[in-house]
Order: C-alpha cells, then sequence, then structure tokens
C-alpha cells in the first residue's frame, strides 16, 4: 500500500474525490495517512477527521518565523512515513526541504494545462479569471511532479476542458474540477502506486 499524506488549503473537494476512488476501489494500492492544512478553517479538515484520518492544521501565522512553519510542516509529515504526497489545492509554498527530502515523491494538481495560466500568482480562480481574459477556448487540469519551481515539474497527466461562451471564473472552475481534477488526480495516484507495487 503506497502511504499518502495529502495538503490541502480549502475546501478539499480534490481530497473528496481521492476518498471517493479509494471508497469505489478506483484507487486501491493507496491510503491516506495524513491530511495537513494551513488553514484551520479549511473544510477538508472536516472531510478527514469524518474518515477517522488524522488530520492537522499547521498555520503560518502561528509562527514567528516562515523557518519555523516549515519545520514544524516537515516535521509532521516526517512522522508518517510517506511514499507519496499530494498537494490538493495547497496554496502555501512548500519548504525547500521537503523538496529535496521528498524527491520525486510530490505531485500537485493544478487548474489548467501547464504551461499555460502557471507559475506564481496563479493559483484558485484567478487560473481562471486568466484564462477567460485571454479568451482561451480549451483550458483543463494537469497533475504534475513538484521540484523546486512553481509548477515546472515533470507532468504526470493532463485533461482538457472546453470553455463556454458566457463562462465566469466560478463556472469554468467548477467545469474544470468535475470534468478533470477529480478524475486525473486519483488516477495519478493509483498508476504511482501501481508502478511502485511493480518495484517491489
Ligand atoms: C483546485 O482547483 C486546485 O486545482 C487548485 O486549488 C483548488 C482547490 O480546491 N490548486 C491550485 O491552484 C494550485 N496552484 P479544493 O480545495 O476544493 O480541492
Amino acid at each position: 500500500m503506497l502511504k499518502i499524506g495529502v495538503l490541502i488549503s480549502g475546501g478539499g473537494t480534490n481530497l473528496q474525490a481521492i476518498l471517493d476512488a479509494i471508497d469505489c476501489g478506483q484507487i486501491s494500492k493507496a491510503e491516506i495517512k495524513v491530511v495537513i492544512s494551513n488553514n484551520p478553517n479549511a473544510y477538508g479538515l472536516e472531510r478527514a477527521r469524518k474518515r477517522g484520518i488524522d488530520a492537522f492544521c499547521i498555520a503560518p501565522g502561528d509562527f514567528r518565523e516562515r523557518k519555523e512553519f516549515y519545520d514544524a510542516l516537515l516535521g509532521k509529515v516526517n512522522e508518517y512515513g510517506l511514499d507519496l504526497i499530494v498537494l490538493a489545492g495547497f496554496l502555501v509554498t512548500i519548504p525547500p526541504a521537503m523538496v529535496q527530502t521528498y524527491k520525486n515523491r510530490i505531485i500537485n494538481i493544478h487548474p489548467s494545462l501547464i504551461p499555460a495560466f502557471c507559475g506564481r500568482g496563479y493559483y484558485g480562480l484567478n487560473v481562471h479569471e486568466a484564462a477567460l481574459a485571454r479568451g482561451v477556448k480549451v483550458t483543463g487540469a494537469t497533475v504534475h511532479y513538484v521540484d523546486e519551481g512553481t509548477d515546472t515539474g515533470p507532468i504526470l497527466l493532463q485533461k482538457a476542458v472546453e470553455v463556454y461562451d458566457g463562462d465566469t471564473p466560478e463556472s469554468l472552475q467548477k467545469r474544470v474540477m468535475e470534468e478533470a481534477e477529480w478524475k486525473i488526480l486519483p488516477q495519478a495516484i493509483e498508476m504511482i502506486a501501481a508502478r511502485q507495487e511493480e518495484r517491489e
């Protein structure tokens, strides 16, 4: 079983998609060991606790310096002996030491077709606002490995989603989640888990 930790900042609908995929057997080779949020009000923490999964808030604002926040976050992650860290709407930069320690073992879901609308400043609704402002007819979502850059790591899976006339950032965000994010994130996890099983 691939041991995964999921990092979130908000609603946690991608976390829910992973939980649903576990329930229906689409993910059969991975289990969630811990969920961590930087935001105490993240509903995703509730989703995890309801399932009896360890769930913690580690908020940057509770520390005097960024380094202390980074140490606490990495320390918590390290407690669980994880094979994979999933950034499922985690909107805070992760500690550089985490990227090094978990090289090729961190994935992120991004709500666009990278390399479009990604990098610093592109997160959440902003991404869809930018896509609509540019007038693209197709957008989508990407699951990629995390490296030292922002949204620069190797791409694992992508799925395209049509933009409709009259879309708002909210309507587009919803369609990208439903048609792309909630599908390719569980798919990527099962793919990585299957690869690990083959190696063992
Ligand atoms: C998702 O749309 C995810 O792709 C995005 O944040 C949202 C979180 O929603 N992530 C980024 O923008 C990362 N750059 P959720 O909490 O409901 O899963």
